[in-house]
């Protein structure tokens, strides 16, 4: 990296999609990534200060609240973090003339759909998270139209807290794990994420606004896991010997989670010259880079 490389300003690099560009940045800039100690999203207003003192060409913010079910009680900080911090990031953004990348979430729809979301369907949350995302939404492109926000859903990885980790924790412990199998989605790694904001970020040309970005294909959580349970199978002794389907109201959550929620992604391969690989493509490669230590 020289330096006249550009500077990028990432946020929320120790989140799952964080830090899968964090990982792959460097190749391309000169990048900082201040950490919620230095660059607080409960304090929104104290973003704009930041942002001016690192002058950016290119901000991405992947920090959310992102505990679905404790944002239920906890909606004003959800709020501060998930819509009003993004707000200011986008009025900074606009300033500067920096690009803004945003990340939201398929849970700004209740879920009714029998077909993939397209972009322009209308939102109707369940949970104060998605609430709080979907006025992210609205506010970064009040602010800063050119901004390009990326909705995904179901995003897991090697690392972190999420469904392919819980899963595998709960198959070494136990010989049966049920899972929900009415809620339908596609699951999409943070690795894929990140190929795919950089094909963002290579192209100059590409309209501001929502555009929709998951893995190929759909299936429910109960299939995620039976996936997850054949790939592990392979490679570790599991106690668990049958992964068994359950509904949503055998599985009361705090927040209420949209059944369908599958992306009609077609804008952002155009856009953006994007080919999207099949979610089990994605399981292959993530379940790859899990840690060998881990193995044991
Ligand atoms: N996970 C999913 O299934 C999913 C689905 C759809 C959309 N998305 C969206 O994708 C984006 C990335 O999600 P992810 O799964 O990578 O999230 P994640 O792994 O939960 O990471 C969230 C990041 O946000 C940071 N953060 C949280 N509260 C903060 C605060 N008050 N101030 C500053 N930073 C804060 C975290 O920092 P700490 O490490 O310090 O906590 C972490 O770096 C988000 O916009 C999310 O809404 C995620």
């Amino acid at each position: 990296v020289t330096s006249d490389a550009p500077r990028w300003l990432l946020f929320g690099a120790s989140g799952q999609v964080g830090s899968a560009l964090a990982a792959r940045i460097g190749e391309f800039a000169d990048c900082e990534a201040p950490s919620r100690s230095e660059a607080d999203f409960g304090d929104p207003e104290s973003l704009r200060r930041l942002v001016h003192g690192v002058n950016p060409r290119v901000i991405i913010n992947a920090a959310a609240f992102t505990a679905v079910d404790r944002a239920e009680s906890e909606p004003d900080l959800a709020r501060r973090v998930n819509a009003l911090a993004p707000g200011v990031l986008a009025e900074a953004a606009a300033r500067a003339g920096a690009r803004l990348i945003h990340y939201s979430t398929d849970y700004v729809f209740d879920g009714a759909a029998r077909l993939p979301y397209p972009e322009s369907a209308p939102a109707a949350p369940l949970s104060v998270y998605g609430r709080t995302k979907l006025e992210g939404d609205r506010l970064v492109l009040a602010a800063c139209p050119a901004a390009t926000v990326l909705r995904t859903g179901w995003v897991y990885s090697p690392g972190g807290s999420n469904f392919l980790l819980t899963m595998r924790r709960l198959m070494r412990q136990q010989d049966e794990v049920r899972v929900v199998d009415d809620q339908y989605g596609a699951p999409t790694t943070a690795a894929f994420l990140a190929r795919a904001t950089l094909a963002v970020l290579h192209s100059s040309q590409a309209p501001g606004g929502v555009y929709h970005i998951t893995a190929a294909g759909e299936t429910t959580w109960c299939g995620f896991a039976r996936a997850i349970h054949e790939r592990l199978r392979a490679r570790e002794s599991l106690a668990c010997r049958s992964v068994v389907p359950i509904t949503t109201a055998q599985y009361p959550t705090p927040a209420r989670r949209p059944a369908w929620s599958v992306l009609d992604c077609t804008r952002f391969e155009r856009t953006f010259s994007f080919a999207r690989e099949p979610w089990k493509q994605l399981l292959d490669e993530a379940v790859a880079a899990l840690p060998l230590a881990d193995y044991t």
